[in-house]
């Protein structure tokens, strides 16, 4: 069972970024608690960071996985690019977002990819990676 995380664009400033909305658990942290995890439910992870819109829809095109979990960042509410290349490639995937979305500006309201996920976590803090991870891994089980 092979995930992709896929981090959006100021993702990499994570932990330094508005800590009152995104925390204070670097990029890289995340990405160690994710490894560790999907090593224990006997997954592989690979995890890409990209700030670049072009570079996330060639990741969901172009890398090889079974289940995506992906927070879009910013582009979750203005890229029919990125909507567009999950629903081509058809795979299941998890939307995930650090802060509530639903609680904030009214432009963070509307996310143009979660008609093409199979369900979205919002504002959980990091730990919503964690908890798509095993999502995935019980929906990959059955
Ligand atoms: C975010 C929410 C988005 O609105 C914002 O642009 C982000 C991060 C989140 O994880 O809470 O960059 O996706």
């Amino acid at each position: 069972m092979k995930i992709l995380v896929l981090h959006g664009p100021n993702l990499n400033l994570l932990g330094n970024r508005e800590i009152e909305q995104y925390g204070s658990v670097s990029l890289d942290e995340l990405n160690k608690q994710i490894y560790r995890l999907a090593q224990e439910l006997g997954m592989m992870a690979e995890i890409i960071q990209s700030n670049s819109e072009g570079e996330l829809v060639n990741a969901i095109q172009e890398r090889e996985y079974d289940f995506l979990i992906i927070n879009p960042a910013a582009y979750t509410h203005t890229s029919i690019a990125i909507r567009d290349a999950l629903s081509a490639v058809g795979k299941p995937a998890i939307e995930v977002h650090i802060s509530n979305i639903y609680k904030r500006e009214e432009f963070r309201h509307k996310s143009l990819v979660s008609e093409v996920v199979k369900g979205q976590i919002s504002g959980l803090g990091t730990d919503g990676y964690l908890l798509a991870l095993r999502a995935a891994h019980n929906i990959l089980s059955k």
